[in-house]
């Protein structure tokens, strides 16, 4: 398994999913402070408890001035919408920092004069130095140091970054190497993991916005700029747009979007990354700047060709030639529709990412999908002792569509093969302990008691194939409403909007099943789930059955 997963997995474990914008005193945490007692203090506590007011002068409240802790030097990178980053030295003889150096972003707090501008800014601002806070304990993400407030500006102190943009080294270099592309994009979709499973959408992903920790040539990437970043809420869309054209993803023009729009962006960074271009371009110099924007969010809408094709454009261009597995990746990024697009999670499994890809050894392939098989069971766990027997029904029938893809079942079986060590074709507890001891060595017996609970449906004391496939399925559903909003459709034969004991039989028959399945028998799972009972699931109550916890 890949570093950056385990990282991110054992950091998550700690943590709850971000669900609402900071409170003050959190905020409160992350501003430095006056000395307790002095007036300055009192009057910070002031600012503070009215800053979420309308015409608040402050973003949070004023801090001591940062000149007396940091010097600041010069320019970084260029100039934003909103402000500027400097590089800056502790001066503070008593910090165990000084005389380290740091970035600092400096954010113009009085662009706007109008009021109501003004407080929507500093809601963003709230937003933005919330977020960094929540995730920069990743190693994929810029560390944050404090935050310091006067009247007219916002600093955010980071650690400094000496190797440069993304964008640099790929104006540099014209195109990377595929291996350096997939070294650097692995980290990328790490920190991507983290973020999306804090339940925070970046929404502003670009070359510009990762950089390079150091000049060598193995150096860490980081992500930065947090000044786009939402919290997304399972089933609840974003609206407003923003981004740089380039990079943008359909459904955010269309106004309804949340955490996958990253992923389309992460397909262009990466077809920039191997070719040297952007997809979507308008490479008309008389056309004014909003003109080539709509140029390009036209081209955006009709969607990427996943084919070779000659030329430069929304396709592999012949002129360069790129390994199989890396327009896989590309290809599976940049879907248009939402449900049939990689999550964080799946790209980081992808074998173009296998940390010794060539692209037939296997054997470092599946060594990366440990982790998700791992997070398949420890939330099926979650899902199946409160659910009822339809969603085993529907997951039933999902396997024998062969819902997972190729990769994703080879991976499935190949870690039952592993781990079903005598053979017998059943994983004992014993065996499972030890296999998922391998990808995480903190697990504990107890653990392996409760997943076997969850996934054992026959209650035979040992975890079979298909159980274990199910998990991986359910899974594979639960990370995306769009990909369940599919599968309803699927079932809901009569396209009504419910999918009533008829059509659940109807689909249960077109499968071959050990034993049949009377109407009785499906009249029953669907009254266990039907909650406002009317006789037939809807799409609400499909959800629940499905719901992430
Ligand atoms: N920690 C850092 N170390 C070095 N350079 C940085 C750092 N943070 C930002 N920069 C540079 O400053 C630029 C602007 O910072 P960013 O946070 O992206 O602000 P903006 O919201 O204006 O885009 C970045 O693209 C990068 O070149
Ligand atoms: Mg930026």
């Amino acid at each position: 398994m890949f570093t950056e997963v385990k990282v991110a997995d054992s950091l998550l474990k700690q943590k709850e999913k971000i669900s609402e914008q900071a409170s003050i005193s959190e905020l409160s945490e992350i501003w430095v402070s006056f000395e307790e007692g002095t007036s300055n203090h009192k009057k910070a506590i002031k600012q503070m408890n009215k800053c979420h007011e309308k015409g608040s002068l402050f973003v949070c409240r004023r801090t001591p001035s940062i000149n007396k802790y940091y010097e600041l030097g010069q320019l970084l990178g260029s100039p934003g919408q909103y402000g500027i980053c400097k590089e800056a030295v502790c001066i503070d003889p008593n910090s165990k920092n000084y005389k380290k150096k740091f970035a600092v972003k400096a954010i113009n707090k009085r662009k706007y004069n109008d009021k109501r501008l003004t407080y929507n800014f500093f809601k963003e601002l709230r937003t933005e130095t919330h977020l960094l806070a929540a995730a920069h304990d990743h190693p994929n993400i810029i560390t944050y140091h404090s935050v310091f407030e006067d009247v007219g500006h916002l600093y955010i102190v980071m650690d400094h970054c000496g190797g440069g943009e993304l964008f640099d080294r790929i104006s540099r270099d014209q195109k990377f190497s595929e291996r350096t592309a997939a070294n650097v994009f692995r980290q990328m979709v790490s920190a991507l993991y983290y973020i999306h499973s804090l339940g925070i959408a970046h929404c502003d992903l670009k070359p510009e916005n990762f950089i390079f920790e150091t000049d060598d040539d193995d150096s860490r990437i980081l992500l930065i700029d947090f000044g786009m970043a939402k919290i997304v809420q399972w089933r609840q869309y974003h609206k407003t747009i923003n981004g740089t054209p380039y990079y943008i993803a359909p459904e955010v023009l269309s106004g309804k979007y949340n955490e996958a729009c990253d992923m389309w962006s992460m397909g262009v960074i990466l077809f920039v990354m191997v070719f040297g271009f952007p997809p979507f371009h308008c490479s008309d110099g008389k056309l004014s700047q909003p003109q080539q924007d709509k140029s390009i969010f036209k081209k955006i809408q009709s969607g990427f060709i996943p084919k070779v094709q000659g030329g430069y454009g929304a396709w592999f261009p012949k002129s360069v030639p790129v390994s199989k597995g890396c327009k896989d990746l590309i290809s599976r990024l940049l879907r248009t529709k939402v449900a049939d697009r990689l999550t964080s999670e799946e790209a980081l499994e992808h074998p173009f990412l296998a940390l010794d890809n060539k692209e037939l050894d296997s054997n470092a392939i599946n060594k990366s999908l440990t982790a998700s098989i791992l997070n398949s069971l420890r939330g099926f766990g979650k899902l199946q002792s409160q659910q009822p027997k339809l969603q085993a029904q529907i997951l039933g029938v999902l396997k024998k569509c062969n819902y997972l893809n190729n990769s994703q079942t080879k991976a499935v079986a190949d870690f039952f093969k592993a781990a079903d060590k005598d053979g017998d074709g059943h994983i004992s507890e014993e065996e499972l302990f030890d296999a998922l001891k391998e990808s995480d060595p903190d697990v504990t017996m107890e653990d392996v008691k409760s997943i076997m609970h969850a996934v054992d449906a026959d209650n035979d004391g040992f975890m079979d194939f298909d159980e274990l496939l199910s998990s991986r399925i359910a899974r594979k559903l639960q990370s995306s409403e769009d990909r369940l909003r599919k599968v309803f459709k699927l079932l809901d034969f009569d396209g009504g909007g419910t999918i009533s004991s008829k059509e659940l039989k109807g689909a249960l028959d077109s499968i071959e099943l050990d034993e049949e399945v009377s109407d009785d028998k499906c009249d029953k799972l669907i009254q266990e789930c039907d909650k406002d009972g009317d006789g037939e699931i809807d799409f609400e109550e499909f959800i629940s059955l499905f719901k992430k916890l």
